[in-house]
């Protein structure tokens, strides 16, 4: 065979590989489970402190009644599993709650044992946050759960939450600032400036809740059902939206919906399967997770310590949350659909929900809405020392 030939044989062969590869291998990275299938840009340098065993917050709390030492073991592994560093508040029984701490406008409400109780543990984890003039800090239920990739997840979060809370951030393609009142005022991660600084958190500097486990939120998209009766026509809940498109740990829309008290999802009518949206809070409930920043937690102590206890906790936030309180501004307080955070229901007795969507149990399967590779799910097998290939992806993707 003549050399010449044997060259440009070869060439061609080369040419015919790398077109077959080029074509064929973005089918490869298909959302799916594995850690290195995340197609998200994860930010330099300035977001490595999210990377940490307090996730980038000064401190990780979990409420936790030290009778239920069931629950503390559970957290105590998937803290561990995850190389998170938590520390406890203990939860309070509402009837040791004497009614004379309880704030003014509470006196002629009927409040509830169990959101008497959950108050105070709440207001514990903000006084102590306070107290040590803390940065910030997450604040979780003993119950809750995520996924094994939450720090990259909270990296990707942590990105489209400075860029929300910045007075007014720049699209880095069009260099135009966006606006955050215009409806549906929408941008995806990709565009967003990685250079945006922030000096106190790498969340951002100006916030005061990041509520990052919910069981359920709306979208701030529509002027006319907001509350404030003086300005109908200007909400005062920020509407920009930032999207994760293509976010492998976000289930199918199929799942979106997982268990019968979940409220109806618009996230899975609005947008393509696999897409994360963060965005501000707006009627959230649940608190399975949120964090506040020292900000934050001065203005929620005075609201709800000194002044305010009418229902339960969550409703109470996302009223706060809402602009539904006398103040000088708005608060800020950022949320993301699907939740990064979520409830866990264990098999059977495991679980005494009082929350709302409560009181569901499965007998027989546990499961976490929302959370794909979920800690608590491949708990044992986490234990067992197996890889993120051999794990159970709770929500699979249809076929
Ligand atoms: C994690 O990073 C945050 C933000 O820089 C910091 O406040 C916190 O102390 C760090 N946590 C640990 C355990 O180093
Ligand atoms: C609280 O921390 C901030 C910085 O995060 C600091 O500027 C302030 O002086 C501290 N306050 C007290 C009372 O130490």
């Amino acid at each position: 065979m003549p050399v010449l030939f044997g060259h440009r044989y070869l060439a061609f062969i080369v040419v015919v590989f790398l077109l077959v590869f080029l074509i064929f291998k973005p089918l490869g990275t298909q959302p799916h489970g594995a850690l290195d299938h995340m197609q998200l840009r994860v930010p330099g340098k300035a977001f490595s402190d999210v990377l940490n065993s307090t996730l980038g917050f000064q401190e990780l709390f979990v409420l936790n009644l030290p009778e239920r030492s069931d629950r503390r073991d559970a957290m105590t592994l998937s803290a561990a599993l995850t190389k998170l560093d938590v520390k406890w508040i203990d939860g309070i029984d509402g009837k040791d709650v004497p009614d004379r701490v309880l704030p003014g406008d509470s006196w002629d409400k009927k409040i509830s044992k169990g959101n008497k109780g959950s108050w105070r543990a709440h207001m514990d984890a903000l006084q102590r946050i306070v107290r040590e003039n803390l940065t910030s800090a997450l604040i979780l239920e003993d119950d809750a759960d995520w996924d094994i990739r939450l720090k990259q997840q909270m990296q990707v979060f942590a990105q489209a939450a400075r860029a929300l809370t910045q007075p007014t951030p720049k699209a880095s393609s069009t260099g135009k600032p966006l606006s955050a009142t215009e409806p549906q005022s929408e941008i995806s991660i990709s565009q967003i400036p990685t250079n945006l600084r922030s000096r106190l958190t790498p969340y951002g500097d100006n916030w005061d809740v990041l509520w990052l486990g919910h069981c359920g939120t709306d979208f701030p998209s529509a002027p006319t059902i907001l509350p404030h009766k003086d300005d109908a026509s200007k909400p005062k809940v920020p509407l920009l939206r930032i999207t994760i498109p293509n976010d492998p740990t976000v289930p199918d829309h199929k799942h979106l919906k997982p268990h019968p008290f979940a409220l109806q999802d618009s996230l899975a009518k609005e947008y393509p399967p696999h897409t994360r949206v963060v965005h501000s809070s707006y009627k959230t409930t649940c608190t399975q997770a949120y964090a506040v920043s020292q900000q934050g937690a001065r203005k929620l102590l005075y609201q709800f310590g000194l002044k305010t206890l009418t229902t339960g906790w969550d409703l109470m936030l996302g009223d706060w949350c809402d602009g539904l309180y006398p103040q000088e501004k708005q608060p800020i307080c950022v949320t993301v659909q699907p939740p990064l955070f979520s409830h866990h229901y264990g098999k059977g007795a495991a679980s005494d929900i009082t929350a709302p969507g409560g009181g569901f149990v499965n007998k027989d399967k546990e499961m976490t809405p929302y959370v794909r590779l979920s800690v608590r799910v491949n708990m044992e097998r986490l234990v067992q020392g197996v890889g993120v290939e051999g794990l159970v992806d709770q929500w699979e993707d249809p076929e």
